[in-house]
């Protein structure tokens, strides 16, 4: 499962980038809008950090201009992938730019439906948003299971299932448990899977044991001898 960044932050992705495990992003107007900078300009940011696709959504809600922005977006960086809503305009939008080899990223997805038009969309991915899905009393993941079931019994669909709005390790979790293709993470929900507390207690103890030995590894002198 890849793992995409949920943030327009930069200092976050610079911070995240160099685990190696980061393998895109995605930004919303709403979070682009929190960074106070102007939006070409934190797109372009995060395209020259994050070398796999970052999705940079569209701003206009008719198709037409949908397609112009998405052609504008999609020369900010070789790996912009434009951001559509999954409306009647979004669709068409998706289906022009995705034939066009611009690859598109259909969000604001809450149903079965709406993937499936998604995909026949020509979308590269669909984003099911399942922590908004939970506040509302559903199941979101549930939501993930149907999606990713139905693009597998149709071969023809070439769509990857973009788990969004995440917002814990839980999620995090069923998304691979169920074959999700990729989940996209706020900085703080990558930073907690790295957490167990007998992780920690364990490597305290390894230490203190360590430092009895009184030995130290002698990298130094290896290095020098390569
Ligand atoms: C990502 O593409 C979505 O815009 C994002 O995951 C939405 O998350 P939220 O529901 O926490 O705002």
């Amino acid at each position: 499962m890849k793992f995409f960044i949920d943030t327009a932050d930069i200092e976050e992705i610079r911070a995240l980038a160099p685990t190696g495990l980061i393998d895109g992003a995605t930004t919303n107007p709403s979070l682009v809008a929190k960074t106070g900078q102007r939006f070409e300009d934190v797109i372009a940011e995060i395209c020259s950090i994050i070398p796999g696709p970052v999705s940079a959504e569209v701003t206009a809600l008719d198709a037409p201009t949908m397609v112009r922005e998405g052609k504008y977006l999609a020369k900010i960086a070789d790996n912009v992938t434009v951001k559509v809503p999954l409306t009647p305009d979004g669709l068409m939008a998706c289906k022009a730019l995705s034939g066009d080899g611009i690859p598109v990223n259909v969000t604001l997805c809450f149903s079965s439906g709406q993937a499936i038009l998604a995909a026949k969309a020509g979308a590269t991915f669909v984003s099911p948003f399942v922590g908004r899905l939970d506040d509302i009393g559903e199941d979101g993941m549930n939501l993930i299971a149907e999606i990713c079931e139905i693009y597998e019994a149709h071969p023809a669909f070439h769509t990857e299932v973009l788990v969004a709005s995440v917002r814990g390790v839980g999620h995090v979790i069923e998304a691979a448990k169920i074959g999700a293709h990729v989940a996209t993470m706020p900085p703080a929900v990558i930073r907690a899977l790295y957490n167990h507390p007998l992780t920690d207690k364990g490597l305290a103890a390894f230490m203190a044991d360590w430092e009895k030995t009184g030995q130290k590894l002698n990298v130094d002198k290896s290095v020098a001898a390569e």
